[in-house]
């Protein structure tokens, strides 16, 4: 029988288990190809043992994270063969950046794999998985479609985070280069998506619930989207987040991760007058060495950071930094190590994530003879961290006491507890009525921990913040 020139598909349930590793470019992309494969029966499901479909989505930035996913794949095969025994089809497939990297290789070392793709292929899964039927397809292929016009709409955020916070991918790839990185190899050239089409995505998200949403992009501050509503042009980063800033029922705005060849004077000066922009800023430095910054091909200097740095805090006094941190990098002497150290202990940092140097194969530095050894790297990570997690603690210390507005997302662990966000992101768990979800309330904070803290809801009216700084996110100035 012919049902004219549509094909027909008879959509079975069936479960998808998504496993996510990395940044949170890939916990997007993971939602979205939750989205692309719902309307072909496919419903999400937390347990690999019910899934038909299991998806790694893949990180491939140091070596460990690429390591976890052969080992991940050797207990899947497992379950695999289970379920073969029980007659039943368990397709395994690899996304994200090992994806992209390995290609056919993986395969290779991994022949029960059914599918290995590389993030630019996500709107052809459905494709892929039916070509996947007759044995291993790999698809690392940038395809002269962009996939963003081709995936479906999302679906609120269902699965990138809670509903109140959402997750919106504005920019991906990378043009910068960085010596020691994969990104511009896995990810590829730098692509902003146009203005229109993020603002639509925005108010869907908001529609669906999100108050505080997060731009994402490898180089995100890079964002240069063209204008295709009726303007011309292309529109920055400060441009779209002073448009989105006026989407009603939107809270807040984030954007990570930056560089910070690409703060723009345009975009300091949103931080001092979006009140919706987070007093948080994400912006790795990497090293505090100029020699070292320059064998990284960051384009800055120690200096410049430390002064965009002073400008950021001239333009918005309560702004909280975090950054990224790479040791060991090939040729750091004990010296320039002492440089990072330095530019760690002045800046302050409310968070930072810290690295030890991972040569990345088909990367520059990876082809340095002066690569540092383990040990070396591993007593500079640990006398980094007793910095930075010092001055983590420090900061959330110095919220002890203080009002700050709160949103709230979802239950917490104990009956009446309800966990939500500061305006620098860190958790809080407060008693508070169930039905305060996606909504602020002044919360004062009473306990820190190191990576969250506790409050209870301001009730004393002589000590209600001044309304303006309230709007601003904080009551008051710039955290001791
Ligand atoms: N080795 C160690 N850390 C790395 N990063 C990126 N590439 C490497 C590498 N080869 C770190 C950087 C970057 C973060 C996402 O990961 O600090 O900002
Ligand atoms: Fe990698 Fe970021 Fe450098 Fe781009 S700017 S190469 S993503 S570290």
């Amino acid at each position: 029988m012919r049902y004219g020139a549509q094909r027909r598909e008879i959509v079975v349930a069936k479960k998808l288990y998504v496993k996510t590793y990395g940044c949170q470019m890939n916990v997007y992309d993971s939602a979205r190809m939750a989205d692309v494969l719902a309307p072909h029966g496919y419903s999400s499901t937390d347990s690999p043992e019910e899934a038909d479909l299991v998806i790694l989505n893949t990180c491939n930035i140091r070596e460990k994270a690429a390591e976890k996913v052969y080992s991940e794949l050797g207990r899947l095969n497992l379950l695999k063969q289970e379920r073969y025994a029980e007659g039943r089809r368990m397709y395994l497939a690899v996304g994200g950046c090992v994806g992209q990297a390995e290609g056919a290789e993986l395969l290779r070392r991994a022949p029960f794999v059914d599918l290995v793709m590389g993030p630019q292929s996500y709107h052809r899964l459905p494709d892929l998985l039916r070509r996947a039927e007759s044995g291993g397809v790999v698809d690392t292929e940038f395809p002269s479609e962009n996939k963003f016009d081709h995936l479906p709409e999302e679906s609120g955020g269902r699965a990138a985070g809670s509903r109140v916070s959402a997750f919106l991918t504005i920019q991906e790839g990378c043009d910068r280069f960085c010596t020691f990185c994969v990104v511009p190899y896995t990810r590829g050239a730098e692509f902003s998506r146009p203005v229109q089409d993020v603002e639509n995505e925005a108010r869907r998200l908001v529609a669906c619930g999100a108050r505080d949403i997060t731009l994402l992009g490898q180089n995100v501050n890079a964002y240069h989207g063209i204008n295709s509503a009726g303007g011309s042009g292309e529109v920055s980063l400060a441009a779209l987040l002073r448009r989105l800033a006026d989407i009603e029922g939107l809270q807040r705005l984030r954007y990570t991760t930056s560089h910070p060849r690409d703060l723009s004077a345009d975009l300091i000066t949103a931080h001092g007058e979006l009140p919706a922009l987070m007093p948080f800023l994400h912006l790795p430095v990497q090293s505090g060495s100029n020699r070292i910054l320059k064998a990284m091909n960051r384009q800055h200097t120690a200096e410049d950071y430390r002064s965009l740095i002073e400008k950021l805090r001239q333009a918005r006094p309560d702004i909280a930094l975090s950054s990224d941190f790479i040791v060991g990098f090939p040729g750091e002497t004990e010296a320039e190590f002492k440089d990072t150290l330095e530019l760690a202990r002045d800046i302050d940092y409310a968070q930072a994530f810290f690295f030890k140097y991972s040569p990345r194969p088909g990367t520059p530095a990876a082809d340095n003879d002066a690569q540092v050894p383990e040990d070396v790297k591993s007593a500079r990570l640990a006398a980094l961290q007793t910095i930075l997690t010092r001055s983590q603690a420090a900061f959330n210390a110095s919220l002890v006491g203080r009002t700050l507005p709160v949103l709230f997302e979802r239950p917490g662990r104990h009956a009446n507890q309800m966990l939500g966000r500061t305006p620098y992101s860190q958790w809080v768990h407060a008693d508070m009525p169930a039905d305060i979800g996606g909504q602020c309330a002044d919360i004062v904070i009473t306990e820190a921990h190191t990576n969250s803290l506790a409050g209870r809801l301001l009730t004393d009216s002589s000590q209600q913040a001044p309304t303006v700084a309230r709007n601003m996110g904080l009551e008051e100035g710039r955290p001791a």
